[in-house]
């Protein structure tokens, strides 16, 4: 799968959404989350974003290694929607990502 790590948190530029074929890119209150089940692997998002926040999971720096599991357990409680679109949008944000200091937009 591929993985939304910490730099989108508060920029949410959301060009990733747009390029996902199977709308597997869910939206949180601070941050974008890509669904581990439902992502193809396509890598269609990772050249869009505009600040690299977005990563092969394989291909993680050690830094943001963790957000491999703050997008899967972001889904705890959502399960498998299968897409984007079926969820009432913004998701409240995985507890690392909403302990985050807020930055400017
Ligand atoms: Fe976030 Fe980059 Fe997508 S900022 S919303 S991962 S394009
Ligand atoms: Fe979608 Fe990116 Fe996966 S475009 S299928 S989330 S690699």
């Amino acid at each position: 799968t591929y993985v939304i790590t910490e730099p989108c948190v508060d920029v949410k530029d959301k060009a990733c959404v747009d390029e996902c074929p199977v709308d597997c890119i869910y939206e949180g209150e601070r941050a974008l989350y890509i669904h581990p089940d439902e992502c193809v692997d396509c890598g269609a998002c990772e050249p869009v974003c505009p600040v690299e926040a977005i990563y092969y999971e394989d291909d993680l720096p050690d830094q943001l290694a963790g957000y491999r599991a703050v997008n899967a357990e972001f889904f705890a409680e959502l399960g498998s929607p299968g897409g984007a679109k079926s969820v009432r949008e913004p998701v409240a944000d995985h507890p690392v990502v909403a302990a985050l200091p807020l930055k400017q937009a």
